[in-house]
């Protein structure tokens, strides 16, 4: 079964609480939180207060994923906020490994994200220290954009390298995941989906998150 994380950046922010709560009562896995900070990204979307208030509805993973240049400067806080699980970007992070080691040294799991442009090789040196790579297959900044087809064969070849080095490390994908391609992107090689407007503009977010979960279930039968 694929872990499955809602990205709150399409959430109601109006409804924050309801939206929790929704996701708190689905077979949901993760919470996926976007922090974007108009520089590495050009968005801008919520920080460390709105993590916190988020944190106190659940006690499902709380996912956040910086699209943050600098992100040691808040790494801490983050942690305090209650993130489990904090991942970076390679493309902001001229020193990735210091970045890994302190978000592990805070208790946090380690997650380094890549962007579409940025090759599965260049996290040779790294894949052994971290828990999770965040794959993104629409270029961060927004919600709502189109899956870039050729993802595909990047989680394809990063699985092998995982695979081949026996490394527990899970392959989130992150950006366009729908009812639709979710099932190619589990078959190459994906361990979580990361989905915001096809959970949250979903009639039956619920609903939409226990298809989700089922599809690996659909795959194997
Ligand atoms: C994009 C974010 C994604 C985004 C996904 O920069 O990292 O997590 O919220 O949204 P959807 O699933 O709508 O593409
Ligand atoms: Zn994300």
């Amino acid at each position: 079964m694929p872990i499955v994380a809602p990205s709150f950046l399409a959430s109601n922010f109006l409804r924050l609480e309801e939206e929790c709560k929704l996701i708190n009562e689905s077979e949901a896995d993760w919470f996926h939180l976007d922090v974007m900070d108009g520089r590495f990204v050009p968005n801008i979307s919520f920080g460390p207060m709105i993590i916190e208030f988020v944190r106190k509805t659940t006690r499902k993973v709380c996912d956040v994923h910086l699209m943050i240049v600098e992100p040691e400067k808040f790494a801490e806080e983050f942690k305090k906020a209650g993130a489990d699980q904090l991942s970076v970007h390679i493309e902001a992070c001229p020193n990735l490994h210091r970045n890994i080691q302190q978000i592990k040294s805070l208790g946090m799991k380690a997650g380094v994200a890549i962007n579409p442009h940025t090759p599965v090789s260049s996290l040779i040196d790294v894949l052994q220290e971290i828990d999770v790579v965040c794959m993104m297959s629409v270029n961060p900044g927004y919600g709502a954009q189109k899956f870039i087809p050729h993802t595909l064969s990047k989680i394809r070849e990063l699985r092998k390298l995982i695979d081949n080095w026996n490394l527990p490390v899970l392959i989130e994908v992150d950006g366009g995941v729908t009812l639709e391609n979710a099932k190619d992107i589990i078959a190459a090689g994906a361990d979580a989906l990361v989905a915001g407007n096809t959970v949250f503009q979903s009639k039956d977010p619920k609903a939409t998150i226990s298809q989700l979960k089922a599809i690996e279930v659909a795959k194997t039968l």
